[in-house]
């Protein structure tokens, strides 16, 4: 079933019409929000991103954070999914094709549940990334449908074997492609500065409370490519990898290429927050 406004309805009767703006001109905004034991998990950050996300592109919602609220948990309901994901977006509405704002469409909201497990073996084992330049705009902090360098770059680390790519701008890793990413040297977290070269993560935010928690230091600073030679772990945080390690950087290992102790012990401290979880 999908949310297609403020109605449920099968897949197969929604209709997209090809003059809608998130279609022609991704002209819109999402959100990813990870459903655990059937308890949509930070969902209320969630919907504040989204509405901050509505606000810097001048999209205003077509709903109330309340009406929205229970519009997912009418989702949720209807549902036999407990572990998944929601994905939802809003775009500007539908209108004849040109760029300016239209006057009269109205937003369109949709939103569907996916079934997914945890990626144990990522999170056991840890992945292998890259690093390219980093294609992107200067408002990476707005969830934008915009991923086309996103999903370039993915490619590119797909095409290499990997599961990531890690973005370089002006010498200085960014984040992941679909992800935010930390590195530790000698015992501190570093990680980029939360300003508008980087989406602010909501697992990020998680990370960097349970480091807090862990009493481990956090810099937040942007390390630049060099530096990534005497890095002991690195690690990238989403909504669908949690925290995830990285154990190999452009052919080259991480520290002794396994996942390394800090990054352990932040993962051992979320899985612990994770609702009764059902599939590990
Ligand atoms: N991506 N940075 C980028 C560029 C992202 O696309 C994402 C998430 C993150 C992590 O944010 P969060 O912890 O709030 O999921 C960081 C989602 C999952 C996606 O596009 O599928």
């Amino acid at each position: 079933m999908i949310l297609f406004g403020d109605r449920l309805m099968e897949k197969t009767q929604v209709k997209i019409d090809i003059e809608d703006r998130a279609y022609q001109f991704g002209d819109g905004i999402y959100e990813v929000i990870r459903v655990y034991n059937g308890q949509p998990f930070y969902l209320n950050e969630h919907l504040t991103r989204l509405e901050k996300s509505a606000k810097a592109i001048r999209l205003p919602l077509p709903y109330s954070i309340n009406k929205m609220e229970s519009l997912l948990q009418q989702l949720l309901e209807q549902s036999s999914i407990t572990d998944g994901k929601i994905y939802l977006q809003i775009s500007r509405g539908i209108s004849p094709r040109n760029h300016a704002f239209p006057l009269n469409a109205k937003p369109i909201l949709v939103a569907y549940l996916d079934a997914i497990d945890r990626p144990v073996t990522k999170l056991e084992h840890g992945i292998s990334a890259i690093t390219t330049a980093d294609l992107r705009w200067l408002r990476c902090d707005i969830k934008s449908l915009n991923l086309l360098p996103a999903v370039l770059a993915k490619q590119e680390a797909v095409d290499q074997g990997c599961e990531e790519a890690l973005l370089v701008r002006d010498e200085k890793i960014t984040e992941g492609s679909s992800s935010n990413v930390f590195f530790v040297q000698q015992g501190k977290l570093i990680t980029h500065p939360s300003n508008h070269l980087i989406l602010h993560g909501i697992t990020r935010h998680i990370a960097i409370e349970l480091a807090h928690q862990l009493k481990i230091p956090i810099v937040y600073q942007a390390l630049s490519q060099q530096q990534l030679e005497q890095i002991d772990e690195c690690f990238i945080t989403s909504t669908t990898v949690e925290i995830c390690p990285v154990v190999q950087i452009d052919g080259k290992s991480v520290g002794n290429g396994k996942p390394g102790p800090i990054t352990r012990r932040l993962q051992q401290a979320f899985a612990e927050i994770i609702p009764a979880p059902t599939n590990v």
